[in-house]
């Protein structure tokens, strides 16, 4: 499904990072792997179709997508709820940690290109990433407000967040990068 709605290499990138990452936290809350991590994989399917932030563009289009496919309530109130702007409440778990884990992975693939050549993603530390989120005028697409609102929500400590998303991410890179991989090259 992924490949037939995502063209752009960048969003593909996007998606198998959040599932990285998900994946990683579901494990660290005794949650199931595999539908956290296809919720991750699937929250921005639709973007490219409905950019649009409003009633029938992302991701409520894509939510009924979901919904005709009978995909679980739970997965799609997470999706729905990873924008901000639907005011779709994050009850569940999953759709708390999606939150935190969207708005923080798109800072440390920005700190991974300007690695580039130097280690890339494996160069980069967690010091380093709080060191980013603390200057609003780096990445200023992540959203600090969110990301604060979201980990007190958690009761997640910013360090372990960071750490938690460091760790899956240069473990997806290193499976990633072993040749024949599939998705040899991403992340
Ligand atoms: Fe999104
Ligand atoms: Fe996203």
């Amino acid at each position: 499904m992924l490949n037939e709605w995502v063209k752009s290499p960048t969003l593909i990138e996007h998606s198998l990072a959040v599932e990285a990452v998900m994946r990683r936290y579901a494990l660290e809350y005794h949650q199931d792997p595999l539908k956290w991590g296809i919720t991750g994989l699937v929250h921005d399917f639709d973007y490219e179709r409905y950019p649009e932030p409003g009633p029938g563009g992302h991701p409520f289009a894509g939510s009924l997508v979901l919904e005709s496919l009978a995909w679980p309530a739970e997965m799609r109130e997470a999706i729905l709820a990873h924008e901000a702007y639907t005011r779709v409440p994050r009850a569940s778990l999953l759709a708390k940690v999606l939150f935190v884990v969207d708005e923080l992975t798109g800072l440390v693939r920005v700190l991974a290109h300007m690695h580039r050549g130097r280690g890339g993603l494996g160069a980069v530390t967690v010091e380093e990433v709080l060191e980013r989120i603390g200057d609003p005028r780096f990445f200023r697409a992540l959203s600090r407000e969110n990301l604060e609102i979201g980990l007190e929500a958690l009761q997640m400590e910013p360090e372990r967040h960071v750490a938690i998303c460091l760790g899956a991410l240069k473990a997806a890179w290193r499976r990633a990068r072993r040749p024949g991989a599939p998705e040899a090259g991403r992340l």
